[in-house]
């Protein structure tokens, strides 16, 4: 790990001095997964749309710069199973072949979230919690159906998603409501049930926060303990210009690898707003004001430049680790189509991703992409 690590700071060294912040970028026709790939699987969050063909420029982007994908959101309960007798696969099945199609790995997010969940899975015909065994047999039916359908086709999925608090407390969702903790354990069963060579990820956000990466290693030995499979913790890595701490990042990298999984980062960005919250509980959004908007005609010099810097070196850190981290994954390809731009004020102009939104690397990337010449 230690010599890969070297030799990829001295390439970044050897052409930092070639493009720093505004100044004009010399495209590449390196592929960052030619690149990176020998560290990691790196992937890119893609959206119906894109799948479809419907933007060409972001299509080829994928195609050339990642080995990996993620749905950004057909995969969810609410739109892959809407109602309890009705299943909608077509936008997860042309997700999965167009993977295929391109040599990537495949990634299920996410079987059991609080969030974006279907509006009839916890609850009964008058709105009241189902029994703990009715949940169950729901959660079973879900997982089994879903993960059976793609089995030895989707090489990892994110099994539960967000279930604790920062403070290391239990999220009181539905799910811990009617079955307390043991919705995990039961969730992590029904999928190797369901594919027993599939990896299973437990992902959450704000993973930096120590009461939540005591939880979260607690949570794995448990899950351990008792014979079940998990395979990695998933670092959701959404960020700011001010947080996570670089250190206590790199802490919850140590500690999770430190129970023997991998970890991934999983839906990569950072946003060069100020922020106006740092979570990614994408229930709290905020009211919108001009001063938290200072950018809508782009990003200042100043402001890009500390960008890339602070991109660079959570990514350098990724490298660092790349003998525990097997993915990292931005959510989303180009600025344009981030969801940051709604979150957590809507109507923004954020500035997260890897490219930009005339489909060009950023200033960091393009600084790894030069680096194979
Ligand atoms: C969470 C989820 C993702 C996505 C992002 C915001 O992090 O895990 O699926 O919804 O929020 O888009």
């Amino acid at each position: 790990m230690k010599i890969k690590f070297l030799t990829f700071l001295f390439i970044i060294a050897a052409v930092s001095m070639s493009c720093k912040g505004s100044e004009p970028v010399t495209y590449s026709d390196s592929a960052l997964k030619d690149i990176v790939g020998k560290y990691f699987l790196i992937g890119a969050a893609v959206s119906t749309r894109q799948v479809a063909g419907q933007d060409v420029n972001a299509l080829r982007l994928i195609k050339k710069h990642f080995n990996s994908i993620v749905a950004e959101n057909c995969m969810k309960s609410e739109v892959i199973h809407p109602t309890e007798d009705t299943y909608n696969f077509t936008d997860a099945d042309a997700l999965v072949k167009f993977g295929e199609e391109n040599g990537m790995k495949v990634i299920g997010h996410c079987l059991i979230w609080h969030s974006q969940l279907s509006r009839w899975f916890c609850v009964d015909k008058n709105g009241n919690n189902v029994s703990p065994e009715v949940l169950k047999e729901r959660m079973k039916n879900h997982i089994h159906t879903i993960v059976g359908r793609y089995k030895g086709r989707i090489k990892g999925w994110d099994v539960v998603n967000e279930a604790i608090e920062s403070d290391g407390s239990w999220r009181k969702t539905k799910f811990y409501e009617i079955l307390g903790e043991e919705y995990i354990p039961l969730a992590f069963q029904y999928a190797h049930e369901a594919d027993p060579d599939a990896e299973l990820h437990y992902n959450d956000y704000g993973m930096d926060a120590k009461g939540k990466r005591d939880k979260v290693v607690e949570m794995v030995k448990k899950l351990k303990a008792r014979g079940l499979r998990i395979d990695a913790v998933g670092m959701q890595g959404h960020m700011g210009m001010d947080y996570p701490r670089y250190e206590d990042f790199e802490e919850s990298i140590n500690s999770f690898a430190s129970t023997g999984v991998k970890v991934m980062i999983t839906e990569w960005d950072m946003s060069a707003l100020p922020s106006a919250y740092t979570g990614a509980n994408i229930a709290d959004v905020s009211a919108y004001k001009k001063e938290l908007n200072p950018y809508p005609n782009g990003l200042p010099d100043s402001v890009s430049l500390a960008w890339n810097n602070r991109m660079e070196k959570f990514f350098n850190l990724f490298i660092k680790h790349s003998d525990v981290i097997s993915r990292v994954t931005a959510w989303g390809v180009t600025d344009g189509d981030s969801w940051k731009n709604g979150f957590p004020v809507r109507g923004r102009t954020d500035y997260p991703l890897l490219f930009d939104r005339n489909y060009n690397p950023k200033p960091f990337i393009n600084k790894i992409l030069n680096s194979s010449k």
